[in-house]
């Protein structure tokens, strides 16, 4: 899909379909002439009460203008508009526009007070692309895709232009990285496996300018990942450890460190999970995807900071040389962890993947990870699960969750749970059992990053759907690129 920018008044749009923005149902003083050039379709409809007063709602009719027919598609902003406003329009109009037939589209926005243009591009643009994204790579016939390639924003001002432009840009690279990372975590098991999430890495590296590293088997018992290499030794797909670095700002300036969980299908291993719903384990690699669709999205953008992706990627599969409840295995911290569950073998890879993150001499660490049930129990769906050592980054990131509607909570990583991790036979166990197991989990995984300022995002609950719209979300990129995006603006204005 192509956008493009004029600043051409809405009774002049030229495109198939011609979306407006209402804010309750008056008229807007915007759309006063086209709505006179179409003979009062527009204001007929809203007083008709066809427009409901829900965000997100939308209204559409046929029109003729200049000769030409053309669709109306009205959506409605709200009374009281805030960000999550915008963005239900937004997915309301794409939705609509993707299902009308066409090829081009003119979104003429009359922007309410409060509404700044850039916000609004933004939104729109991100939940066209975020809309148009099918997975049907597998299905014989599958169902035709929405025609709309071409789409042109316009408030009719020209002094809008520049924060349009920004906005679809920002809005744009939102949308391409939430579908990365949702068409990588829908992709099966047999083919997403780690060696595919390596070549996919390289892909990324050469189209957006990344250096690209994948450090096989023999390098990472080398480094002394035993934990890593323990969970990856019962799959005959071998393991592979993905660095990316994206340098965007200054030389030397220290870059922000974002760990993903790869494990491309997670069967419990000997600690083996049911049968039912265990093909969702092949999302088990979402913090993986999270990471390559971040950095694809900044590196598009070109934020002016450092960045660099770790992600450690193998299955967890049962084998006569698969890890054992028992086991006990030595992390490269040096740490000796009892392996009494096969099956949380996130904190296993993830201990030895944060440990050598602290090579980059990280300004901060962030992992991703579709860690535990535990914490589709405590937050359900909704949020993501937030953990952190240091409480301005936790402000900080909570407060890009809220900007972004991609929403997080914090839950605490008191001292009082490490005793549920307590071996007798190691430095640790790998399981706190059943009270807290998502904090259990993380307060594991808080025992490798004392060095650095660190936080943890619990993504199980929230990194893909269930049931009859069973898919990849493409969450928490929004949250990530958010909080990198004011990063670089604070180190840009310190500059
Ligand atoms: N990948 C799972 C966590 C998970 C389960 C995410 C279901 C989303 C839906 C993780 O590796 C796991 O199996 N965790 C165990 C830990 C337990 C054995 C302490 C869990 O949550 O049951
Ligand atoms: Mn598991
Ligand atoms: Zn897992």
């Amino acid at each position: 899909m192509e956008f493009s920018i004029n600043s051409l008044a809405p009774e002049k749009a030229t495109g198939d379909s011609l979306v407006l923005t209402v804010s309750g149902n008056a008229l807007p003083g915007a759309y006063a002439k086209l709505d006179a050039a179409i003979g009062g379709t527009i204001s007929s409809l809203l007083a008709a009460g066809e427009l409901a007063a829900k965000a997100g709602s939308v209204a559409s009719s046929h029109a003729t203008l200049a000769g030409r027919l053309v669709r109306l598609i009205i959506v409605q902003l709200g009374e009281s508009i805030d960000a999550a406003a915008v963005r239900q329009a937004a997915s309301g109009a794409a939705r609509a526009l993707l299902a009308a037939k066409g090829s081009s589209a003119d979104i003429a926005a009359a922007l309410p007070k409060g509404v700044a243009a850039d916000e609004l591009a933004a939104a729109f643009a991100q939940a066209l692309v975020f809309e148009s994204y099918r997975f049907d790579d597998f299905k014989s016939s599958p169902e035709p895709r929405s025609a709309l390639a071409r789409v042109n924003f316009s408030t009719g001002k020209k002094a809008d232009a520049a924060a349009l432009e920004a906005g679809v840009a920002r809005g744009q690279a939102l949308g391409q990285g939430m579908n990365l990372t949702r068409q990588l975590g829908n992709l099966p098991g047999n083919v997403c496996t780690p060696t595919f999430l390596a070549e996919e890495a390289v892909r990324l590296g050469k189209s957006h300018k990344l250096k690209v590293q994948v450090l096989d088997q023999p390098e990472l018992e080398a480094l002394g990942m035993g934990s890593f290499l323990s969970v990856a030794k019962g799959s005959v797909e071998p393991p592979k450890l993905i660095v990316l670095e994206y340098k965007g700002g200054k030389k030397g300036a220290k870059p922000i460190a974002l760990v993903g969980k790869g494990i491309t299908f997670d069967s419990g291993g000997i600690s083996l999970k049911p049968g039912e719903g265990m093909d969702e384990m092949k999302y088990d690699m979402c913090g993986a995807a999270t990471v390559l669709g971040t950095l694809q999205a900044a590196a598009a953008l070109a934020l002016p900071i450092n960045i660099v992706g770790i992600i450690p990627t193998c299955e967890n599969m049962p084998a006569g040389n698969a890890n054992k409840p028992g086991d006990i295995v030595k992390s490269m911290a040096g740490l000796t962890i009892e392996v009494l569950n096969t099956d949380a073998e996130g904190r296993l890879i993830l201990c030895d993947a944060l440990t050598y993150a602290a090579r980059f001499e990280p300004e901060t660490v962030i992992d991703i990870a579709t860690l535990t049930g535990a914490c589709i129990i405590a937050l359900g769906h909704v949020a993501t699960g937030l953990y952190a050592n240091d409480e301005a980054l936790a402000a900080e990131l909570l407060a890009s969750a809220d900007d972004t509607g991609d929403k997080a909570w914090r839950l605490p990583l008191w001292d009082d749970y490490q005793e549920q991790l307590k071996s007798n036979f190691a430095d640790m166990g790998n399981i706190g059992g059943r009270p807290a197991g998502s904090v259990t989990a993380a307060c594991f995984l808080a025992r490798f990053t004392k060095d650095y300022r660190w936080a943890h995002l619990d993504i199980a609950g929230t990194a893909w759907k269930s049931g009859a719209a069973k898919g990849a979300t493409g969450r928490p990129v929004p949250l990530l690129l958010d909080f990198l995006t004011r990063r670089a603006a604070v180190k840009k204005g310190k500059q």
